[in-house]
């Protein structure tokens, strides 16, 4: 298959007619969509990806409309939250409606629902005149790719199409929030922060795994964001042995002497960072990845999920 690079929105669309899979940009990461309601089509998305079937995928829309047909009901929290902040890097999950084939939730009888809030991802997604599926756009078990190179380094040839955007502006997933019961749950940590999402819910928790119980987000027990380099959290205070070929990212210059050092001055650019820095570091041969802990609020507490996933699914 030959990938075609484009920057308009109206072109990439005619692949998702076709039934074809199309990388797009959105403000957290690239994703690669195809049009929910053509089985076929969402079978090529894991298919390209090499995702295991039981991880379910998110619908995008273009306009608010667009729910109604994803959705047999939007529960009262989800209306305070789509009020509140759609379009927004936030994913709703919805009992789903009858239309929505099983294969795009991994069989699940519920779907997570996003509105993004880059403009060139929503000008493809009413190009594309229904709603899109779309997981990020990289290989499963590598990091999400927040620039289209990224994209093209995992899977040129795999795909029908990549529009070219810009480099993603958060650089970490979306907010994922189970809004099918009475307490709405965060599956995932994201730009929109436990805080923002209390302020309009205040009953809304953060989803513990407890033992031995059967995980409710299915992509939450997959191996998740890994460089192939290994990658140990410190803090300010940890003694490092130095070795060749290691790296640093975080916010504070460390005393020794790193082959490649990214020092960010807040934990959102930290965030818009740490992908990219992990593909740069895989490319560089570079085999251990220090990453500085930092503060868990706001974004940071995403931040840590990330960067946790990242060391644990290596050990
Ligand atoms: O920011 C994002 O959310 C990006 C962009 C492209 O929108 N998409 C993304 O998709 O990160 P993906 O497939 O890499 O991650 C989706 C996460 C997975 O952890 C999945 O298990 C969870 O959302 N999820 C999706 N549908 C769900 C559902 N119905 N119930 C529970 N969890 C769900
Ligand atoms: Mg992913």
């Amino acid at each position: 298959m030959i990938t075609l690079l484009t920057k308009l929105p109206v072109e990439a669309a005619e692949f998702i007619k076709r039934g074809g899979i199309v990388a797009f940009p959105t403000e957290t990461v690239y994703g690669l969509g195809a049009n929910v309601f053509d089985e076929k089509a969402v079978a090529k998305i894991f298919e390209a990806k090499r995702r295991p079937a039981d991880n379910p995928l998110i619908a995008h829309v273009g306009s608010l409309e667009q729910i109604a047909a994803l959705t047999s009901r939007i529960t009262p929290s989800a209306q305070k939250f789509i009020e509140a902040f759609f379009p927004a890097p936030l994913t709703l999950v919805l009992p789903k409606s009858e239309k929505v084939p099983l294969i795009a939730t991994a069989n699940l009888e519920t779907i997570g629902v996003r509105m993004p809030k880059n403009e060139l991802a929503r000008e493809f997604l009413r190009c594309c005149e229904t709603p899109i599926v779309a997981p990020s756009a990289n290989l499963s078990g590598k990091p999400s790719p927040t620039d289209w190179q990224a994209v093209f380094e995992d899977l040129n040839g795999r795909i029908d199409c990549i529009l070219q955007g810009e480099a993603t502006e958060i650089g970490l997933e979306s907010t994922v929030v189970d809004c099918t019961a009475d307490v709405p749950l965060i599956l995932r940590t994201g730009a929109i922060s436990l805080e923002d999402l209390q302020r309009v819910v205040p009953e809304t928790e953060v989803y513990q795994v407890k033992k031995d119980e059967i995980v409710r987000s299915p992509g939450l027990k997959h191996r998740h964001y890994s460089p192939k380099a290994r990658v140990i959290l410190i803090n300010r205070k940890s003694q490092i042995a130095n070795r060749k070929s290691q790296a640093f990212i975080g916010l504070h210059k460390p005393p020794e002497k790193f082959d490649l050092v990214k020092i960010c001055a807040s934990a959102a650019e930290y965030a818009h960072e740490v992908f990219a820095f992990f593909r740069t570091c895989d490319r560089a041969g570079i085999t251990t990845i220090y990453c500085e802990t930092v503060a868990e609020s706001g974004i940071g507490r995403a931040l840590m999920d990330r960067l946790r996933r990242a060391s644990e699914s290596q050990e």
